[in-house]
């Protein structure tokens, strides 16, 4: 992903994540922070999927729309804040493809991946290596993505 993929990208966003929008600002700061951890996915017609992830800390999911400021170092997570491809590209591998490429970068930076799964992804994160770490006092940020949101981790080799 470069600076000028990020019209294309909130064009995606915005068709994938109805019930979620984020401002611009949220993908352009992320992108800023931490390049390495954004991709975009070229269709025919251009962008039809991104990714957005960096370096974070454990069981602090940011609240959706919010900027980060800065990165932590070390960190203690690797945090995957999006992942969206179009409907038409979807179930063609794209998301398989660059989890394993993401997954192989978040190695050299955490010990393990993790996630808010929302909008019925949950057999998705499953299927890529996540379970389901439950924590009681997530359940009221997860409550302000979706009602059935559950933080997932995935432990990584070094
Ligand atoms: C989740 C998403 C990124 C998956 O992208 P994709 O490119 O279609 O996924 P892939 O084709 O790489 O699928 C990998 C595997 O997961 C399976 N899979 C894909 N979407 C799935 C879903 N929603 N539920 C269960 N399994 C799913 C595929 O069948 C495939 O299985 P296989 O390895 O046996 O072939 C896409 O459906 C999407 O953009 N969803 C809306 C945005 C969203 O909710 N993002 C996640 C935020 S937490």
């Amino acid at each position: 992903m470069a600076p000028a993929d990020l019209a294309a990208v909130n064009t995606v966003a915005a068709q994938v994540h109805l019930a979620h929008p984020e401002d611009a600002a949220v993908f352009a700061e992320r992108l800023a922070l931490h390049p390495a951890g954004c991709s975009v996915l070229e269709g025919d017609d251009g962008v039809a999927g991104y990714i957005v992830s960096h370096p974070w800390r454990t069981a602090e999911p940011p609240a959706l729309n919010t900027l980060l400021g800065s990165i932590p170092a070390p960190a203690s997570t690797y945090y995957i804040h999006d992942i969206a491809v179009l409907p038409s590209a979807r179930r063609g591998g794209a998301a398989a493809a660059i989890l394993a490429t993401l997954v192989r970068h978040a190695a050299t930076l955490a010990d393990n991946i993790s996630i808010v799964a929302i909008g019925g992804t949950l057999p998705f994160w499953q299927r890529q290596g996540f379970v389901i770490a439950r924590d009681p006092k997530l359940d009221a940020k997860l409550k302000s993505y979706d009602a059935d949101a559950c933080y997932m981790v995935r432990k990584l080799d070094r």
